[in-house]
C-alpha cells in the first residue's frame, strides 16, 4: 500500500508519523510464519504509540478541546491490535488471517486520518504548526 499525498495534512511532523505507521503496516504483509506476527504488531504499536502521544499532546498544547472522541479511536486500535496478537498465536489461516488485519489497519489509518485528524488541521496551522 503506497501513501498517496492526499492523506497529507500539511503537519510535516504528523505527515512522517503517519507515514510511519503504514509503513510498519506494510511490513506485517512481509511476515513468513504465524511466529513473525506479534513482533511486528508490537512494531506497529510502538510506532502508533509515539504518534498518538504526541497528537494528544501537541493538540493539548494548542488548546484544542473535546479530545474524549479522538482518544477513544486511538484507544479502539490498540484494542484491536491485542486482539489480533491473541488470534495470531492461535494458528489462525494465515492467508485469511494477514488479509483480514491489512483490511482493518489500512481502513482504520485512512478513515482515522480523514474523518478524526483532518478535523484539527485547520486550528494547527491557523497556529503556525506545520
Ligand atoms: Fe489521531
Ligand atoms: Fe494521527
Amino acid at each position: 500500500m503506497q501513501w498517496n499525498e492526499s492523506w497529507n495534512l500539511g503537519i510535516a511532523t504528523i505527515d512522517g508519523q503517519h507515514r510511519n505507521i503504514l509503513k510498519a503496516i506494510n511490513a506485517l504483509q512481509t511476515a513468513s510464519g504465524p511466529k513473525m506476527i506479534p513482533k511486528l504488531l508490537q512494531a506497529l504499536t510502538a510506532y502508533a504509540l509515539i504518534h498518538f502521544d504526541y497528537e494528544i499532546n501537541l493538540l493539548e498544547e494548542n488548546d484544542f478541546k473535546d479530545l474524549i472522541g479522538h482518544k477513544r479511536e486511538h484507544e479502539n486500535f490498540f484494542l484491536q491490535i491485542r486482539e489480533f496478537s491473541t488470534e495470531s498465536q492461535e494458528e489462525p489461516d494465515l492467508e485469511e488471517f494477514m488479509e483480514r488485519v491489512r483490511i482493518y489497519l489500512v481502513n482504520w489509518l485512512f478513515s482515522h486520518i480523514q474523518e478524526v485528524d483532518m478535523q484539527y488541521r485547520d486550528h494547527l496551522l491557523a497556529r503556525g504548526i506545520k
